[in-house]
């Protein structure tokens, strides 16, 4: 099974749990400014949301796949939001790629809140979450 993954973060905590998620399963985390260019069964996809939102960048990254992708698996990191999947959903809309049910998302320290967040027991749950879907 060929996995990826990608993830888009302005303060480094999606990128933990991107990095703790590839080294479980043996890739590298890669930012979006990387696209994919072979085919892959399955892209570890994560961004944090941004008002209520996801950048611009992210929407583009998703909307220019050219590959092959078996299925989008989407994590990210939030100070209230429970995920950011309706966004992604929103943003490979027309694209053909499923977006896996299953999803990981934790606590993303921002200003005062979630301190120390993603710490290392969602670390661990994010490796153990990508062993698990990937194997
Ligand atoms: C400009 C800005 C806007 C944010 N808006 C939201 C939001 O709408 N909903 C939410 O749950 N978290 C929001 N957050 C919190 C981030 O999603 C959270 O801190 C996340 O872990 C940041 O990930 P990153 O360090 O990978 O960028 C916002 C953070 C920033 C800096």
């Amino acid at each position: 099974m060929t996995v990826a993954v990608r993830y888009y973060s302005r303060g480094g905590n999606t990128k933990k749990v991107a990095e703790a998620m590839a080294k479980a399963v043996g890739v590298k985390a890669l930012p979006i400014t990387e696209p994919l260019t072979e085919d892959v069964d399955i892209l570890l996809f994560g961004t944090a949301p941004y008002a209520f939102d996801i950048d611009d960048e992210v929407k583009s990254f998703l909307r220019c796949i050219t590959v092959s992708v078996g299925k989008v698996v989407n994590f990210s990191t939030a100070a209230v939001l429970k995920s950011t999947r309706k966004y992604v959903e929103k943003a490979l809309q027309g694209k053909g790629i499923p977006l896996a049910e299953e999803e990981f998302s934790c606590r993303g320290a921002f200003t005062v809140l979630h301190k120390g967040h993603p710490d290392e027991a969602d670390l661990k749950a994010a490796s153990d979450f990508a062993r698990n879907i990937c194997s």
